[in-house]
């Protein structure tokens, strides 16, 4: 069987039920990947919960203060992303008429959301067939395709993007990207 079907054969059967799975929703998923930069899953959890409740629209967390933002952020770190989060959603509320844009060339220009998170939003959100690449991304390829190329030189972003955009099903991105996501993060992990 070729990688991705294995990929998402055991994604079906060991993935976990995450909320921001549950929808297509741009502001959710784009609130979830910018929560889970740097943070894990366990600890990002609770505060998608508190702010999907607290501002279940982009306008509402455009129309809250900065203060009370910062307060429900409280305990996540990294405070500037807290504060590009209200102004990305000031801006998609006020100039943008509340929709997020709909590719990844567009997402990319928003505050706070770099190639990863642009990724993550077009494939789950617009079905769009642009791969995610990041340490765990990098990980699962070079082990199973026995890369050398060390992560850290300037090529390697390139060359692992490069591969995964051949590899990712046109048909179902947002399937791959999930699953080449968890096996990641629960079964190929760093030594
Ligand atoms: N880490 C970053 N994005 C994630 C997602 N969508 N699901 C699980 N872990 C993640």
């Amino acid at each position: 069987m070729n990688f991705a079907n294995s990929l998402t054969e055991w994604y079906l059967k060991n993935k976990r039920d995450l909320p921001w799975r549950n929808t297509q929703n741009p502001y959710f998923i784009w609130l979830s990947e910018i929560m889970l930069q740097q943070t894990r899953v366990a600890q990002g959890m609770p505060y998608f919960y508190s702010f999907t409740t607290a501002f279940p629209t982009v306008f509402d967390l455009a129309n809250a203060w900065e203060e009370q933002v910062l307060k429900l952020w409280q305990g996540l770190g990294y405070y500037s992303r807290a504060r590009n989060l209200h102004k990305t959603a000031q801006y998609v509320a006020f100039e943008l008429d509340g929709k997020f844009p709909d590719n990844y060339t567009a997402l990319l220009k928003l505050k706070g959301v770099g190639s990863y998170t642009a990724a993550a939003i077009a494939s789950f959100s617009y079905g769009e067939s642009v791969p995610v690449v990041d340490g765990n991304v990098f990980r699962v390829l070079s082990r199973y395709f026995d890369i050398e190329t060390d992560i850290l030189s300037n090529s390697a972003k390139k060359e692992f993007a490069d591969l995964a955009y051949e590899l990712i099903p046109k048909n179902n991105p947002a399937l791959f990207n999930q699953a080449i996501m968890e096996f990641g993060a629960l079964q190929c992990i760093p030594k």
